[in-house]
């Protein structure tokens, strides 16, 4: 819930004054008291994507993200599950795990040593008194789903239900097993844009004709099937593809996730398989059992911090998470099948170039963006037909922000 009747107020007046299928009022991208109502009303009330499984695939791995001032520390316990905690010690406070990744059998603070079991009971406290009870001083946990690999977190106390989304999704990333991966390459940086602007650019091809050479070798621009600015060639190449997708199983057509998520399988340009500069496959071992290479890309989005490509040789997944109003995380994660071998099967520079030089790209963009939009001259503009992507984001992120405001009639009795 939004806190505070002034800033209440402020958020009604600023969705009173946007507009659907336009960007948002300025305040919503640059004003520091929007971005607090972001953490809490957006990232303190969703599922957040942390990181795949495959990332701490032994007990004692652990992952570390942060949510705002929320630390959360994703790890993998005893018994092989996924669980995540709150990485802040039940003694006084401090932080636990210092590290963004690691392995430990236990979790030691390290201010005064108190330790945690990867279940998060409290094991160790040194020199408390005999009638302290640890059993009362276990790690806060957060909520944690695996999903085909893709592991979510949540802070929330009642996060949204996910099953609908499980159901929409798994049938399309399950052929990729992305259970059975590894790391290629992890790159974290850092765009100098609000996270909504780092979202809104992943969310159009509208830009990448005039930005994108290295991308637009081998990914097609159009984002549905019968897109209606899709060209002759284009249509051809999705009747020639999905009949073949057809007679192997996959499915292809977009998935209804409404304004929440997308999931949709979309050619490469006839001759490209892969996100290589030829496109050429960048892993000659292909995922899973599979053994045709041209399947497209399967594209899942899902608001408000992560989008993914599954492709025939490799995945890849993005994590969006804000720092401040005017900066944002991005981390991208490719993963290969878990017995290939580097230098053998793969190459990283390969693999990872076509996507390096665009998030480069899309971090200056995205830049460009935040601060053209701090200019007193800025003003909502429309979205093109070709960014429909967007009005569903805005429309998304604006339904969020209103479920968190108290309902109009509680807020006139407290005026
Ligand atoms: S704050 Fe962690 S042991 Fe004291
Ligand atoms: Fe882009």
């Amino acid at each position: 819930m939004i806190r505070g009747e002034h800033i209440q107020e402020l958020v009604q007046d600023l969705l009173d004054q946007r507009r659907a299928g336009f960007s948002l009022p300025q305040a919503f991208y640059v004003d520091p008291a929007l971005y607090e109502v972001d953490l809490d009303a957006v990232f303190g009330a969703e599922w957040l994507f942390a990181c795949n499984a495959c990332e701490i695939p032994k007990s004692g791995d652990y992952l570390t993200l942060e949510i705002g001032v929320n630390s959360i520390v994703v790890l993998r316990d005893r018994e092989g599950g996924v669980r995540a905690f709150h990485n802040t010690c039940r003694h006084r406070g401090s932080r636990i795990c210092t590290k963004e990744t690691g392995r430990a059998s236990v979790l030691v603070c390290p201010y005064h040593q108190w330790s945690y079991g990867l279940d998060g009971a409290l094991r160790g406290a040194r020199q408390m008194p005999k009638d302290f009870d640890r059993s009362d001083y276990g790690l806060v946990p957060a909520h944690v789903e695996t999903i085909c690999g893709m592991v979510y977190v949540s802070i929330a106390d009642d996060p949204p239900d996910l099953s609908g989304f499980r159901r929409a999704v798994t049938p399309f990333i399950a052929p990729h097993a992305p259970e059975r991966t590894k790391v290629a390459h992890v790159t974290t940086i850092v765009e100098e844009a609000n996270w909504k602007l780092v979202i809104e650019n992943n969310r159009e091809c509208y830009h990448c004709a005039g930005n994108h050479p290295e991308l637009l070798a081998t990914l097609v621009e159009f984002a549905l099937p019968d897109d209606p600015a899709g060209t002759a060639e284009f249509q051809g190449l999705i009747d020639a593809k999905t009949a073949k997708w057809d007679g192997l199983g996959l499915p292809h057509r977009p998935a209804d996730g409404g304004d929440a998520f997308r999931c949709i399988r979309l050619p490469f340009h006839e001759g490209a398989v892969s996100f290589t500069p030829d496109g050429r496959p960048a892993c000659a071992k292909l995922l899973g059992d599979l053994t045709e290479p041209d399947l497209g890309s399967v594209r899942m989005f899902r608001a408000p911090n992560n989008w993914n490509h599954f492709l025939s040789d490799h995945i890849i997944h993005f994590r969006v998470l804000p720092l401040s109003v005017d900066r944002t995380a991005l981390r991208t994660t490719w993963l290969v099948h878990e017995d290939a071998v580097e230098g053998v099967d793969y190459d990283v520079e390969t693999m990872t170039s076509v996507w390096t030089a665009t998030n480069r790209q899309d971090a200056d963009l995205a830049a460009l963006n935040h601060r053209g939009i701090r200019s007193k001259a800025y003003r909502p503009g429309p979205y093109a037909p070709s960014e429909f992507m967007l009005t569903q984001f805005t429309d998304w992120y604006a339904g969020k922000l209103a479920a968190a405001l108290p309902p109009p009639a509680m807020r006139m009795a407290a005026e």
